[in-house]
């Protein structure tokens, strides 16, 4: 193998005649084809080597294996790499040569076999784990399935209710559960794995434990008749979850067809059935999301100066309202200690419980121990002045949007907290910096952009200044991953990058509902796109006032392009708020269930009366495409806007930002990804059409323009256009 190879396996042969092949691939051990070879030839060697007697198979550094290499997959469907002949892994190495094998062997895992490590792990004749390893198959979140026989083993290991489960939902077991389940032999320490698994492969040559192989194992499995009854409710089950989705239901039928025709059948359909799922769009979308979400802590100029983030002991957050207690949360339950300060005790009692409440929800939910929450709620202080803050590394300030109490704030930060400390405001609205214009810390004045709730929502906007340094934003990055976020660095424009892209989404929806359209058909069709629900419902969900404010916001940065409508503010004035009033768009009754209001036409009539819209025929019976063409394109429009001004660094982080702050189905590939998959030029040209018949608001931006004009796509970088004008 040449020094280009990705990976590998080692043997080595112990006194005792067990090989313990170790497969090295960091960071997580994963499986490209050269460590799949390597394993292969280091099995057949073990088989023909006369003092081996049995072998176990491990992982180096504590993980046995994350998983087939998830970068191959992406040079499968471009074409750079020749795609293996059918079922040469899965069959040829993991069936033929790994289970068939005349010496026994054991599967050692300690951290993780996800994917196609646990595929291989399922192939030795028993597994030893660690309490804390991670087992599971979570290919189906890629587009894919488990192409290494895991649809046929981890049935036959665990059973077909559990194991369905398991792969349909992606959710990882822990050791201890995994061998209740019957998917692993026996836990032991890390200290005792690799002893244990090789003395239970001696135990197994010399019959004193079972040799078993998985594929043919059949006494967990159901009679025919029962099967199928799982079979069914898998499938209704599944379509309900993701009526968009295909390959689940493609899965389901692998699984079955291993319990109807035998289990190397069952092998066959899953490489068919792999082989064409691997080029899905489907596939390819989830792939780029994948990547992407790994992606957004690459920022130029900043994270490849060789930087290494300080260490962050102790976060001081100023306010501890909605916002405050959220982010306390979240920094907590990441053992991060906390002090919170407000302005008097009864504030502080009422953000303090805030916290506690988030909490005991997890506790009721069964997420948490009592136990756990005790040490993790102890981590967090009250505050009402700044004298624990001398020793603080960063602070989030997030009190009411006030530029004068703002500014009053960061001196008083500047003067009380070290000063290495990171200051950072979760302000949406005021310009960062007027915030830190009365100190002399501008270099380490940051936005921190957490979107509500703060301790659920997955995205954190890093907003930087001309004058924020790198150091500042690798030591956001570096803790936003550690309370589990996944932090997007954007710069400064009105919204950033998500609220800015997606205000013209109720904007688009507004339009149209002025013009004709249906306000329950235009939900209902973006609800069908894949979102988790429609703008009109979503505006009832945030509440009018916020929406008043915002498109205030707007109307005063973007006049051109903002759709002035009177809907919101009648609707307002008739103190229908949304979901808090029980009265928006929709009607809702005691258990917030949304039902449609038959007056809301009235409003719309007077408001359409008032802009002086009128109602184009067409709208009405729009098709499902177009609802969500005229929804999305401005949206594809400002994303394109906020790209060319440099707000964002690639287009792939605002694929991640339109996922993760807003719910756009992943499988599509993010806002600009899906964009593409339809084409520059289609969406200048629609955009166009419609600015004649609708207005401003639907006129393409130039980025767009030159784009669509030379056929290059909207997420190609900026240089690469250049080069091709
Ligand atoms: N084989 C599969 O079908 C499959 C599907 C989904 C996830 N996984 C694996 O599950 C693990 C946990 O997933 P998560 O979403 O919680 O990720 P995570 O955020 O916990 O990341 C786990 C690790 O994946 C690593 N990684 C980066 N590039 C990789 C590559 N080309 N191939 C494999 N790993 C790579 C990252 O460095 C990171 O350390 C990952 O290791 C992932 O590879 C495997
Ligand atoms: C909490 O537990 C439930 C059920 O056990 C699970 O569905 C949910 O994802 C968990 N939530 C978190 C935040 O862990
Ligand atoms: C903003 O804060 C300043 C200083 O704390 C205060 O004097 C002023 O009344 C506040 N303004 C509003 C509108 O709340
Ligand atoms: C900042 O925090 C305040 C107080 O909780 C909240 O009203 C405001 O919406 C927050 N802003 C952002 C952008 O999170
Ligand atoms: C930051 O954004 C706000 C809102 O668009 C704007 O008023 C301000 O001028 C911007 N500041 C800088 C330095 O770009």
């Amino acid at each position: 193998m040449g020094s280009k190879a990705k990976g590998r396996t080692v043997m080595e042969v112990g006194a005792d005649g067990v090989a313990v092949i170790t497969i090295i691939n960091p960071p997580v051990n994963s499986l490209s084809f050269d460590v799949l070879n390597s394993l292969k030839e280091n099995y057949e060697q073990a088989l023909q080597r006369d003092d081996v007697k049995a072998i176990v198979v491990t992982g180096a550094k504590g993980k046995f294996s994350g998983g087939f290499d998830i970068s191959a997959f992406g040079k499968i469907q471009d074409g750079t790499v020749e795609r293996p002949k059918r079922g040469w892994v899965s069959i040829e190495i993991i069936t033929d040569t790994l289970e068939a094998a005349r010496k026994p062997s054991v599967a050692a895992i300690d951290g993780l076999a996800l994917g196609g490590g646990l595929e291989v792990a399922m192939a030795c004749h028993a597994r030893i784990s660690t309490p804390t390893a991670q087992l599971g198959l979570p290919e189906l979140q890629l587009g894919i399935l488990p192409g290494f026989g895991g649809t046929q083993r981890l049935p036959r290991l665990v059973g077909l209710s559990k194991g369905l489960e398991m792969i349909l939902t992606s959710k990882p077991v822990k050791g201890d559960e995994a061998c209740s389940l019957g998917l692993v032999d026996a836990v032991v320490s890390p200290n005792e794995l690799l002893n244990t698994a090789r003395q239970w492969a001696l135990d197994i040559l010399e019959r004193r434990r079972p040799w078993i192989a998985s594929l043919y194992k059949n006494d967990k499995i159901e009679p025919l008749g029962e099967a199928r009854e799982i079979f069914k409710f898998a499938r209704a089950q599944t379509q309900r979850r993701a009526p968009n989705l295909v390959h689940p239901l493609v899965c389901i039928d692998v699984i079955e067809e291993g319990i109807v025709s035998g289990p190397r059948a069952g092998l066959w359909k899953e490489a068919e059935a792999f082989d064409g799922l691997v080029q899905s769009d489907i596939s390819k979308s989830l792939i780029h999301i994948f990547f992407s979400q790994r992606g957004t802590s690459k920022v130029p100029g900043v994270t490849d100066r060789g930087m290494v983030p300080r260490q962050v002991k102790k976060v001081a957050i100023l306010g501890g309202g909605l916002m405050g207690s959220g982010i306390a949360t979240a920094l907590i339950l990441s053992n991060y200690p906390v002090i919170l300060k407000e302005v008097n005790e009864k504030y502080l009692d009422a953000g303090v419980n805030r916290v506690k409440a988030n909490l005991q929800s997890r506790v009721r939910k069964g997420n948490m121990t009592q136990e756990k929450f005790e040490k993790t709620f102890s981590l967090l202080k009250g505050a009402l002045d700044y004298e624990s803050f001398r020793d603080v590394d960063l602070v989030i300030e997030a009190v009411i949007e006030n530029v004068s109490l703002k500014q009053q704030i960061f001196v008083d930060l500047e003067k009380y907290c070290p000063p290495h400390c990171i200051l950072a405001s979760n302000t949406s609205t005021i310009d960062l910096n007027l915030i830190g214009e009365k100190t002399r810390s501008q270099d380490r004045i940051v936005g921190a952009h957490f979107f509500s709730p703060a301790h659920i929502m997955p995205l954190l906007e890093i907003v930087r200044t001309k004058q924020t340094s790198p150091q500042i934003i690798v030591d956001l990055l570096d803790i936003g991953k550690k309370i589990k976020k996944t932090p997007v660095v954007v710069g400064n424009c009105t919204g950033f990058a998500v609220n800015r892209m997606f205000f013209p989404y109720t904007q688009a929806a507004i339009l149209l509902v002025e013009h004709g359209a249906d306000v329950y058909q235009i939900d209902k069709a973006i609800s069908k796109f894949g979102m988790p629900m429609g703008p009109f419902r979503l505006v009832d969900l945030v509440g009018f006032g916020v929406a008043v404010a915002t498109g205030m916001q707007f109307i005063q940065n973007f006049p051109e392009r903002t759709y002035k409508s009177m809907l919101i503010p009648l609707l307002l004035e008739e103190k229908r708020a949304g979901e808090t009033t029980r009265k928006g768009f929709y009607l809702y009754d005691d258990k917030r269930k949304a039902r449609p209001d038959p007056e809301l036409k009235n409003f719309i009539e007077k408001a359409r009366s008032m802009s002086g819209a009128t109602v184009d025929p067409k709208l009405a019976k729009l098709p499902v495409k177009d609802i969500i063409e005229m929804i999305f394109f401005p949206v594809v429009n400002e994303a394109c806007r906020v790209l060319d001004e440099g707000i964002a660094v690639k287009a792939a982080d605002l694929d991640i930002s339109a996922v993760m702050g807003m719910g756009f189905p992943p499988y599509r590939g993010g806002i600009m990804f899906w964009a593409d998959s339809l084409g520059s030029k289609y969406i200048y040209s629609r955009l166009e059409e419609w600015s004649k018949s609708y207005g401003e608001f639907f006129k393409p931006c130039t980025y767009l323009a030159a784009r669509a004009a030379k056929g290059i796509p909207l997420s190609a970088p900026v240089e690469q256009v250049k080069s091709r004008l």
